[in-house]
């Protein structure tokens, strides 16, 4: 007799520059039920079948790209064509025209709404909340606010291979465009944030130092490009609080360091030599800090797993350098990190964290009361 249970989860991500809608099912065995073994824990055993029937994302980059940086009004305003858009090809409105929300729509099984509450820009959260608060009124579905932060670490739970590592304490290098953050989980909803950045966040370091070395926005991804073929060690710059014992990052005085090497010279790149040695130097200098702290904590909490998130995670010499570092400093400890795709912002990492909200056992959020929580934490 087949006792598999499904749990549709439906996600919207819109806190700054990409919108994204994802359905995931989570199909797991009911038939211990009455064993000993908790809920959560027979519904998180790695051999539940997580997988994404829809994620489209529309990314506004071009768009923003144009003003060297997110404008937040163009973003909510970007936001508002896409989210319906995206709602209607993910849920079939236009193919079944009749009865939109029939089969494979909204009241064919969808079982929760998980959209990002913050933080991000208020005016991009609150459209992809209007969204989620419509649909839960129209067809009473649950809703759970998700910290966007909370879907960046959902985004490497996504990925089998890392659920079947997923013991805890997990300790988490969240690093994105707006956060650099340290923090241990130690069960689905339980988070110690151990250190964080005193000023810029790690990708606004890579996107501001770009900049300055006249790459389009985001820099970041440009920089890391560039960075292969370049000589780390072609100028000395800093690696603020480094030898720092406490677990917080610093960053904006290596923004001053290329600053001062690039700006004010005129033919700028020509003057300071290769700009793929910049790159080189900026990436050697932002992944050894993040390295090093990240190595530090983990010494001192002792995690089953390291996990690193957030976009600066597409970084393919912060993961390589994270992994030899544990092996050498750590051994036996894993390195968990998203899949291709899922590294920036994306539903499917909400519609994830949305499935956390059920093994945390919290309660969906009030439609009344639910807002925008531009400066949530974790
Ligand atoms: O997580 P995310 O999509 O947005 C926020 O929640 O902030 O992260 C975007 C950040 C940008 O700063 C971008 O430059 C950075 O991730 N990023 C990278 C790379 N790919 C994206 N930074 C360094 N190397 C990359 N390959
Ligand atoms: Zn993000």
């Amino acid at each position: 007799m087949n006792k598999a249970k499904t749990i549709r989860i439906l996600g919207i991500e819109t806190s700054c520059d990409e919108t994204s809608v994802a359905i995931l099912n989570v199909t797991f065995d009911t038939r211990n039920v009455t064993s000993r073994r908790s809920d959560v824990e027979r519904i998180t055993n790695h051999t539940s079948r997580v997988t994404l029937s829809k994620h489209l994302i529309a990314t506004q980059i071009p768009t923003h790209a144009r003003y060297g940086g997110v404008v937040p009004e163009v973003a909510a305003r970007m936001h508002v064509a896409e989210t319906v858009s995206l709602l209607d090809k993910t849920l079939g409105w236009s193919s079944t025209p009749k009865a939109p929300f029939n089969k494979g729509g909204i009241e064919g099984g969808i079982n929760l709404i998980a959209v990002t509450q913050g933080p991000g820009l208020a005016t991009a959260l609150r459209v992809g909340l209007d969204a989620a608060k419509t649909l839960s009124w129209v067809y009473g579905k649950p809703v759970h606010g998700i910290n966007h932060l909370e879907g960046h670490m959902a985004s490497a739970w996504l990925v089998p291979a890392n659920r079947k590592n997923w013991k805890f304490p997990i300790l988490f290098l969240l690093v994105s465009g707006g956060h650099s953050e340290l923090v241990l989980m130690t069960d689905f909803g339980k988070y110690k944030v151990l250190g964080r950045t005193r000023d810029d966040a790690a990708g606004e370091a890579f996107d501001k130092t770009a900049k300055m070395l006249g790459l389009e926005y985001p820099g970041g991804p440009k920089l890391s490009k560039l960075a292969e073929k370049g000589n780390p060690k072609a100028f000395d710059l800093p690696r603020p609080m480094i030898h720092d014992p406490s677990l917080d990052f610093s960053f904006s005085g290596l923004k001053t360091a290329v600053r001062q090497l690039v700006e004010g010279r005129p033919g700028r790149l020509g003057r300071i030599g290769r700009v793929e040695d910049m790159c080189a130097s900026i990436q050697a200098a932002i992944v050894e800090t993040l390295v090093s702290k990240t190595i530090r904590a983990a010494l001192k909490v002792k995690p089953k797993a390291v996990a690193v998130v957030g976009g600066v995670s597409a970084n393919p010499k912060l993961k390589a350098d994270l992994k030899a570092a544990l092996k050498k400093n750590c051994p036996g400890i894993k390195l968990l990190a998203p899949a291709k795709g899922l590294y920036t912002d994306n539903g499917a990492m909400i519609a994830a964290a949305g499935y956390w909200q059920i093994l945390s056992k919290r309660k969906p959020s009030s439609i009344k009361n639910i807002d925008a929580q531009p400066d949530l934490d974790l």
